[in-house]
């Protein structure tokens, strides 16, 4: 079968994607599948092949030409963090097409991609809490005494359908509120203002085959800068992640049940990765936010996860190409 491993997208997060890419490229069984690298970046998408030749997609079908044959794939293996990948665009495209792909439905990926909605959504989950927080739609000088005046210092200030911590800053003194939220709304339309938990850090992969949801094991994050960002995310050693983390047999198996509830409330496909503060006197799972493409690079959690289940990436990434077809 003919895979498209589409990468790159619209957002800084592109370079991510690239990386991504290239561990799921080097993974994914080569006897099962054909598989063709699509890089998708404003008005230029194309497929690359080996020699680095790039062709042209035809948008009309998602098709290439290529040593004049048309070629078209039979599903596609979406590895694009952010917009249009991980917000329902191209997931609404190829619906309209007709072709399958790993990831979650266009209804489910735009509302996951904005922190926000999903909290909305989510509100009511039994055993889970959520920080509160405050959604703005745009950068007015009465949002600053408004948040101070609702929201409990300190805060975490996020573009609200962003990722990779781009443009997210924490605020301890009110007089950085404003530049935090300058610095937020650079980046997005809307921008989400959350009360900080005081509490230890945990991200958990999760994905469906035949029906069946698994969690896979869940990484406690130690980040040794001010939060979990950028540099900590990507550079190796920036930040110490441990998988499995340090939880109790009752807290992993109460962290493991509102993990399935919310992937079953949020209706995903495909492996998705949640964030959890487990706040540090009540015991209590906070969720922060789900990534539905989450990142696969050398330091990306969940191929940790994978790892730590006993699981080749081999057999995970085939897991999740099959499901498509399903
Ligand atoms: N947004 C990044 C890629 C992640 O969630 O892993
Ligand atoms: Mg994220």
């Amino acid at each position: 079968k003919k895979i498209a491993l589409i990468m790159g997208g619209y957002t800084g997060e592109a370079v991510v994607s690239e990386k991504s890419a290239a561990i799921v490229a080097q993974h994914l069984d080569r006897d099962r599948y054909e598989v063709h690298k699509v890089h998708i970046y404003p008005g230029n998408w194309y497929l690359e092949d080996e020699k680095g030749e790039k062709y042209p997609v035809d948008l009309n079908g998602f098709t290439v030409m290529k040593n004049g044959q048309e070629l078209a794939f039979d599903g596609i293996f979406n590895i694009i963090h952010g917009t249009p990948g991980e917000d329902g665009k191209l997931a609404g495209y190829f619906d309209m097409l007709d072709i399958p792909y790993t990831t979650c439905d266009a209804l489910t990926s735009s509302i996951t991609m904005n922190k926000g909605y999903t909290k909305a959504i989510l509100s009511g989950i039994d055993d889970l809490y959520m920080a509160r927080s405050m959604q703005l739609f745009s950068n007015l000088p009465d949002n600053v005494p408004m948040v101070l005046d609702q929201l409990r210092l300190p805060y975490f200030v996020k573009p609200n359908n962003g990722g990779s911590s781009i443009g997210m800053s924490k605020v301890k003194k009110e007089e950085e509120l404003e530049e935090a939220l300058k610095r937020a709304f650079k980046e997005d339309k809307q921008v989400l203002v959350e009360e900080f938990v005081t509490g230890r850090e945990f991200s958990i992969g999760i994905y469906k085959t035949s029906g069946q949801v698994t969690v896979l094991p869940a990484t406690e994050i130690i980040s040794s800068r001010e939060f979990f960002d950028f540099e900590a995310k990507y550079i190796p050693g920036v930040s110490e992640e441990i998988t499995p983390g340090r939880m109790d047999e009752r807290e992993v198996e109460r962290v493991k049940q509102i993990a399935e509830k919310v992937y079953l409330k949020l209706n995903c496909k495909g492996s998705v990765r949640m964030d959890y503060f487990l706040e540090k006197d009540t015991g209590k799972f906070y969720f922060i936010e789900i990534n539905t493409v989450p990142g696969q690079t050398e330091t990306s959690l969940i191929s940790q996860q994978v790892r730590a289940m006993g699981m080749s990436l081999k057999d995970f990434y085939t897991d999740l190409i099959e499901e498509m077809w399903r």
